[in-house]
């Protein structure tokens, strides 16, 4: 089964719901940048690129929503002599409406999530389309919003899949690789960036097998990963996320691919909370520790990791999950969401222009050449 986490259906965006997966499979659609943004909140669509593809949409539904909704400037048309100024009126303040609620737009959107860079960097990618156009009408300005959210979707696919062959070298056959969080076609418009390596190798015929962590404590990896795996029948394996060192420790782990939320100009690699902890232990093990990043997820504007904005989630979280709490009452909780992994624990980075050996500020800015 094809896993198509958004898709274009009836003039909406719809959006597989990964809080219910893998108990249920269903779609909800999507009609405005405001629900958009609170699908990309409530974790209903997750990982960095399909957070980008995901508000590219919601810029373009916005840009929908706007030029469809009828105004009138309280002027009474059927006379004759205000028929023109009534129009003049209307269209200037049509214009006016168009750009608040686009900004509006954009703003709710870009406050939904702070640490993946894909979000901002879609945006930008958006409003600078978005101003290309200035002058057109709202409804060419939004038909050419949407065609520049298709081609971001469509490209995020090609991409992903030139990471895929990239990485794929880099896999023995039989490799027995470790991953955290979910970075597969359910956190992109398709393939998946590190899932996308393990997809590629398979593909080239390797035999690869796949030890996926939990990632408590929201489960991508138990609920999300390992379903993916199990879907194409590439053989997965679970365990919690303190299982990891001793999984190394007795030989078990070839190689770690692990996919980012946001890479800055140093290569210090921002991914899922625990990431950092298995790049520790992987050089304990002298097990390479590779990160696949397409070049959306790479902030040249920050200098380094402690930079990056980390997300606070709910302390519901780790008390339990959904609506069981197991920690005790009133106990103080903290739920970073993200970790920072230093440039001197990355093996290399796989990016779509090729893999990244020891990533330092100099090899990252020859990508952008
Ligand atoms: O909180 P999430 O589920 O959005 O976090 C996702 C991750 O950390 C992924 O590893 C990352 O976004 C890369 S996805 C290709």
């Amino acid at each position: 089964m094809k896993v198509e986490t958004l898709r274009w259906i009836d003039n909406k965006l719809e959006m597989i719901d990964q809080r219910i997966l893998p108990a249920s499979f269903e779609y909800l659609a999507y009609d405005s940048a405001a629900s958009v943004a609170e699908g990309i909140r409530s974790m209903v669509v997750r990982g960095a690129p399909a957070i980008g593809v995901a508000a590219a949409y919601g810029v373009a539904l916005e840009a929908l929503r706007l030029s469809s909704e009828p105004r009138h400037s309280g002027l009474d048309p059927e006379s004759s002599a205000l028929k023109k100024l009534d129009s003049r009126l209307r269209g200037n303040d049509e214009a006016e409406d168009f750009n608040a609620g686009m900004e509006a737009g954009f703003t709710v959107l870009a406050q939904s999530r702070p640490t993946a860079v894909n979000l901002f960097w879609g945006l930008q990618r958006m409003r600078a389309v978005w101003e290309s156009v200035q002058g057109q009408s709202n409804a060419a300005v939004a038909q050419r919003l949407l065609a520049e959210a298709h081609e971001i979707l469509a490209e995020d696919i090609r991409i992903n899949r030139a990471m895929g062959a990239f990485g794929a070298e880099l896999l023995a056959d039989g490799a027995r690789v470790l991953t955290h969080c979910n970075a597969g076609a359910l956190a992109t418009a398709g393939h998946g960036t590190a899932l996308g390596v393990f997809r590629s190798a398979v593909e080239a015929g390797k035999k690869i097998s796949v030890i996926a962590d939990e990632t408590r404590p929201f489960l991508q990896g138990a609920r999300l990963t390992a379903w993916e795996m199990v879907q194409e029948n590439i053989p997965v394996t679970l365990i919690t996320d303190n299982m990891a060192g001793f999984m190394m420790s007795r030989g078990e782990v070839d190689a770690v691919v692990v996919g980012t939320d946001r890479v800055a100009s140093n290569g210090d690699v921002a991914n899922k909370i625990g990431t950092y902890m298995v790049a520790v232990l992987a050089r304990r093990h002298n097990i390479p520790f590779y990160v696949a990043c397409p070049l959306s997820t790479i902030d040249m504007s920050i200098v380094s990791g402690a930079d990056i904005p980390i997300e606070e989630r709910s302390a519901d979280e780790v008390k339990g999950f959904r609506d069981y709490h197991w920690a005790a009452e009133g106990v103080s909780i903290r739920n970073p969401s993200f970790d920072v992994t230093p440039a001197e624990l990355v093996t290399a980075l796989i990016t779509e222009k090729g893999v990244v050996r020891q990533p330092d500020r100099d090899k990252l800015r020859a990508l952008f050449k």
